[in-house]
């Protein structure tokens, strides 16, 4: 058995528009040549800035979008040359736990109801068994298994996103993405959530896909990790060296704005802000994404798409300046600051 629950290979997923009756097709390249791989029992992140196209390259890792190149693999099935039958193994073997816990659940079904469902479709338990097992999962959960017979609307978001979790966990899939699962959550209840999945992976395995806006947190909770910017993926690696020395500057700029003034003092001064938005994923600039917003763009970064470049403690960039310029090979973009003994706190654009 292959040690990857998942596995992406140059994935594109185009959405397109037409303007006016005969105007002609624009298309919008929201997943532009995605490539990773999530091992079983392991956290993946993927984090990146809004409309990076985070969410719709989940969905395509789970085989909700229709790709327009590439391959995905789910515990050893590809989704391109998958039957029908192997495609509903598939939507079996990975779950999808959302931000919002108040939609995500049906009003008019128990909750005991809403997680016996993929029992009854993919399992063949009778009632009882049924019963038995929906009970474990709200067990572990943190839940009172008599709070079966209650419906949403009578718990808290922290205990529905729980019981979100439970109906995940419950066909015991090769992966779970966990799109911002508690961005929608209070704080306290935020870490608690957190706490839950980090004991589920304990004890079960888990294997999760993260994403999340919040930087911190990837770093507490995966072991390695994505950056996206405009449907690519500019950085990948072990989370630890991802955050500690990173080899993109987008990648740099989106740590040093979570930084902490007191505890991160030695690397404020080499911090990165970058100013304006991302350009439109319908009109995504030439050669590097990032070159737009760059602050050590070059003249070969407007013209040429990079290539990926291996980097010391694990992982790859996709930057011109591991090759090009001050020739970084592999090394963190840290570097470069001190190379050339830019100002701190360089407002960039
Ligand atoms: N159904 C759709 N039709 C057309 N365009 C879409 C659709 N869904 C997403 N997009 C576009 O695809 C791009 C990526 O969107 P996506 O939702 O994957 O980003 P994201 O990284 O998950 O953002 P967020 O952090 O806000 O959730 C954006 O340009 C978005 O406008
Ligand atoms: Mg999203």
């Amino acid at each position: 058995m292959s040690e990857l629950a998942l596995s992406l290979r140059d994935v594109v997923v185009e959405y397109r528009r037409r303007r006016g009756l005969f105007g002609a097709a624009s298309i919008n390249r929201a997943v532009n040549g995605v490539s990773f791989d999530v091992r079983f029992g392991e956290s993946f992140g993927l984090v990146g800035e809004s409309g990076s196209g985070k969410s719709t390259t989940a969905r395509a890792a789970l085989g909700l979008e229709p790709l327009a190149a590439g391959n995905v693999e789910l515990d050893g099935i590809q989704l391109a040359h998958a039957s029908g039958a192997q495609l509903r193994q598939m939507r079996a073997r990975s779950q999808l736990v959302f931000q919002d816990p108040y939609s995500s659940l049906d009003p008019s079904m128990t909750i005991g109801q809403s997680l016996a469902e993929p029992l009854r479709v993919h399992r063949p338990y009778s009632a009882t068994e049924r019963r038995q097992r929906v009970a474990e999962a709200l067990r572990a959960v943190g839940l009172d298994s008599a709070q079966a017979n209650r419906h949403p609307q009578e718990f808290s978001g922290g205990q529905r996103q729980r019981i979100c979790i439970a109906r995940a966990m419950i066909l015991d899939p090769a992966v779970i993405v966990l799109d911002e699962p508690v961005s929608a959550l209070d704080v306290s209840t935020q870490g608690q959530i957190l706490n839950l999945l980090l004991d589920l992976q304990k004890t079960h395995g888990t294997t999760y896909l993260l994403i999340s806006h919040d930087l911190s947190m990837v770093r507490n909770m995966t072991h390695r990790m994505a950056v996206m910017y405009l449907g690519r993926i500019v950085e990948t690696g072990p989370s630890q060296r991802v955050f500690s020395r990173p080899g993109h500057p987008y990648t740099a700029a989106l740590i040093s704005a979570i930084l902490e003034p007191h505890r991160d003092r030695q690397r404020q001064r080499r911090r990165i802000l970058i100013d304006g938005d991302m350009p439109s994923s319908w009109s995504p600039p030439p050669g590097c994404c990032f070159h737009t917003r760059c602050p050590f763009a070059m003249d070969i970064c407007g013209r040429v798409v990079p290539a990926t470049i291996a980097m010391e403690g694990g992982g790859e960039a996709a930057c011109h300046l591991h090759t090009e310029g001050p020739g970084l090979a592999g090394r963190s973009v840290l570097e470069l600051l001190m190379y050339t003994r830019r100002t701190p706190q360089r407002r960039l654009i």
